[in-house]
């Protein structure tokens, strides 16, 4: 009797603690859902079929030293070349257009003794592109995985991303940036009108929900273009489903604007800047090189007379010479 009283008071006083952390551990997993098994992710060019002029235009070596390397979002790609033992450089291209965009200034770099770390961002070329918000965090981590995968502890740095990397990683670059009209900093006004539409909430919704293509297939509908680079912006827009997605997400939470602060931040870290820009760019006008300027006091702008926004491929030696200048003169 005593036994079975106690055993009872047992059981009665288990489940009085029991039960009340169980439901209190329902509401907390209904409260903060367990993350979904893993965030879809959709193929790259690589996914396209063998006859897609993608191939021909970009292939997947377009340069040599190429690989690919698994990360949590994804397959990403990625080209090393130039002397083993140069000077590390990593070159990120922009929005729209893949690695391509560094086919004739990449090669100059490499021949002038650096080592050239090139790749495909999340959602472009042959880097797999997953269904997620392309936030600067998205960008900056895929080049810290990069970095860390291909052992490069510290690098100078170029391009897209630049200056979000280079605030949110200072000792993972070598504290030289070298921004070639870059957004960072635009105002909705200046975004084109397609990117105001692209990067509304209404068209963020169409292309993430996958319910209406046109709208920004209208990128993709248009005929096949003589213009390589074009061409590639058209089949990703067009075949790839993952693609209008992240250039949506970039535009509206990516780092094209609101940078004000990473600026900031590369001025106390007492980075040195280099920009290169040109008088008839009409993407990122010529004006947000002063404005630039105005935030990172030691910066140098190298002015391209009637350059449009493409100068890594209208001026390749340009921009090409001057990278070399800029990040010869340093350890
Ligand atoms: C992609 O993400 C959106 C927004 O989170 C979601 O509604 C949609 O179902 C996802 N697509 C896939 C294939 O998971
Ligand atoms: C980053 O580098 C600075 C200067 O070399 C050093 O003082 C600091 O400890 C480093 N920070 C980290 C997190 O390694
Ligand atoms: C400007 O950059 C140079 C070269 O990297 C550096 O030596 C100098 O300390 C920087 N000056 C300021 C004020 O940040």
């Amino acid at each position: 009797m005593a036994m079975m009283g106690s055993s009872i008071s047992k059981y009665l006083s288990i489940s009085l603690i029991a039960v009340p952390s169980f439901i209190l551990l329902l509401r907390f997993l209904a409260a903060f859902p367990l993350p979904p098994e893993d965030v879809a992710v959709y193929p790259s060019l690589a996914s396209l079929p063998k006859d897609s002029r993608s191939w021909s235009i970009y292939p997947e070596n377009f340069y040599e030293g190429g690989n690919y390397v698994r990360f949590p979002f994804g397959r990403v790609r990625y080209w090393l070349f130039g002397p083993e033992d140069g000077q590390k450089i990593v070159l990120v291209h922009g929005l729209s257009v893949p690695a391509i965009i560094w086919k004739d200034v990449a090669p100059q770099l490499a021949g002038k003794g650096f080592r050239v770390l090139v790749y495909d961002l999340y959602g472009r070329g042959y880097s797999d592109a997953p269904n997620m918000s392309y936030s600067g965090c998205l960008y900056t981590t895929q080049l810290a995985l990069l970095m860390q995968h291909v052992h490069w502890e510290r690098a100078h740095i170029g391009g897209g991303i630049a200056t979000s990397f280079a605030a949110t990683f200072p000792n993972l670059t070598t504290g030289k940036v070298a921004l070639i009209a870059s957004t960072g900093i635009m105002e909705s006004s200046d975004l084109s009108r397609t990117s105001k539409v692209m990067s509304s909430p209404v068209v963020q919704y169409i292309a993430s929900s996958g319910i209406v293509h046109f709208f920004l297939q209208r990128l993709g509908a248009g005929e096949p273009s003589p213009n390589p680079i074009h061409e590639i912006v058209r089949i990703q827009s067009a075949f790839l489903p993952g693609y209008n997605n992240a250039l949506a997400s970039s535009l509206r939470h990516g780092p094209l604007r609101g940078l004000q602060s990473s600026f900031t931040t590369l001025s106390e870290l007492k980075s040195d800047l280099l920009l290169i820009w040109g008088t008839a760019d009409n993407t990122v006008p010529y004006r947000y090189a002063a404005k630039i300027q105005g935030l990172v006091p030691n910066s140098t702008l190298l002015t391209v007379q009637g350059g449009h926004h493409d100068l890594t491929v209208s001026h390749p030696d340009i921009v090409a010479n001057a990278l070399i200048n800029f990040f010869h003169s340093s350890k």
